[in-house]
């Protein structure tokens, strides 16, 4: 099998580090500071406490899931999961890369029920390295469409989440904008915000460009944006927006759920900055807006297939997917969910029609154009 590009030597140790660094600070937001997994668990067993696989039809009723998703909500959900069913639920943290890598070490004698990351091009790196397994469910196969599943279901999308441009209200008109191209274009100049090109979301976002439009036009988008950063790449998206409110630049490149997140956050300075800007769906006319994926796998050695199953059609199912983007201001896979009125808001909007699968394939072409035009 090709070894896919996402994860040539020279990668792994920035991979790491931006699937860590997805929050506005790597070391409260991130997935794992440390560089051994940490164990928590949404359940009664104490956070220092090593998860014990337990067969099906012991007492002890357990999933194990190896997860790299960032996110406080997911903990409730599974909270809620364990409430419902009994099933207790252990979460190990880490970099989508170190958990591949451990599934890998650990093969038949792993823990793991479930790997769950963000960003499509990772959950089918996970795929390609032959530590998931085809999951067989019609319950989650009606809770979950086509388009959002892994063909062979060896992963299962959880949430989706779109690569937009935020704007100054106050400075910019939505008229003003239109597409991704159009932001690479010196009519910017000076005012574009963007995180580091060591961000997956980033890299990922070339990545599709390269797909629908070849290397020689990401390039020159990628070139666009460089020339026209108001600053030097710093901080995570959320630092994207601040600095649009410090007016430090007028238009941002972010992730749709973190300005639900700003919204509800407690901090209310946050709250104000997320009310002074607007979301822009770019290249409606055209390509359409970006979006990405995570997802939950079953892994090839699960010694609790039937609790990890029964996770995931609760995770997919109308009151799990409530949970998760109430909480995560993603958007739901199952749409019967109650989503946030946020996102009710922002209507429906055309994207991207790739295989997420492209995103993994074009990571290495992505991560060289960002490098070679100059974006941090
Ligand atoms: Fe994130």
């Amino acid at each position: 099998m090709k070894k896919p590009a996402i994860f040539s030597t020279m990668l792994i140790t920035s991979l790491a580090l931006l699937v860590t660094a997805c929050g506005s600070s790597p070391s409260t937001g991130g997935a794992s500071s440390s560089p051994q997994p940490k164990v928590e668990s949404s359940s009664s067993a104490k956070p220092s406490e090593a998860p014990t696989a337990s067969p099906a039809n012991g007492k002890d009723q357990v999933v194990n899931i190896y997860t790299a998703r960032h996110y406080e909500v997911d903990s409730q959900v599974y909270a809620a999961f364990t409430k419902k069913t009994g099933i207790k639920v252990n979460e190990i943290k880490g970099t989508a890369e170190e958990l591949v890598e451990r599934l890998k070490r650990e093969g038949t004698s792993s823990e793991a029920d479930l790997f769950v990351t963000v960003d499509g091009g990772v959950l089918n790196y996970a795929k390609q390295n032959g530590v998931l397994q085809a999951i067989t469910s019609p319950v989650i196969e009606q809770n979950v469409p086509k388009q959002w599943r892994d063909k062979d279901n060896n992963w299962i999308g959880i949430a989706t989440r779109a690569r937009v441009i935020v704007y100054a209200k106050d400075r910019v008109k939505p008229e003003q904008l239109s597409t991704y191209e159009d932001l690479a274009t010196d009519k910017w100049k000076g005012k574009v915000l963007a995180r580091s090109a060591t961000s997956l979301y980033n890299q990922s976002l070339v990545a599709s460009f390269v797909e629908l439009d070849g290397e020689a036009k990401a390039e020159a988008w990628a070139k666009g944006i460089a020339t026209n950063l108001a600053r030097k790449p710093e901080g995570g998206d959320r630092d994207q927006a601040k600095a649009i409110a410090a007016k430090v630049g007028d238009v941002a490149i972010m992730n749709t759920y973190y300005v639900g997140q700003m919204l509800a956050s407690k901090d209310a300075e946050e709250v104000k900055v997320a009310q002074n800007i607007g979301v822009f769906f770019p290249n409606q006319s055209t390509t359409g807006t970006h979006l990405n994926i995570s997802g939950a796998g079953l892994t090839k050695n699960a010694k609790n297939k039937d609790n990890a199953i029964k996770l995931i059609e609760f995770v997919t199912s109308k009151e799990g997917q409530t949970i998760l983007t109430q909480g995560s201001f993603e958007f739901p896979v199952n749409e019967t969910a109650d989503k946030p009125e946020l996102l009710k808001t922002w209507g429906t909007f055309k994207t991207q029609q790739i295989d997420f699968a492209k995103l993994g394939d074009h990571n290495k072409k992505a991560t060289e154009i960002l490098n070679k035009v100059g974006w941090k």
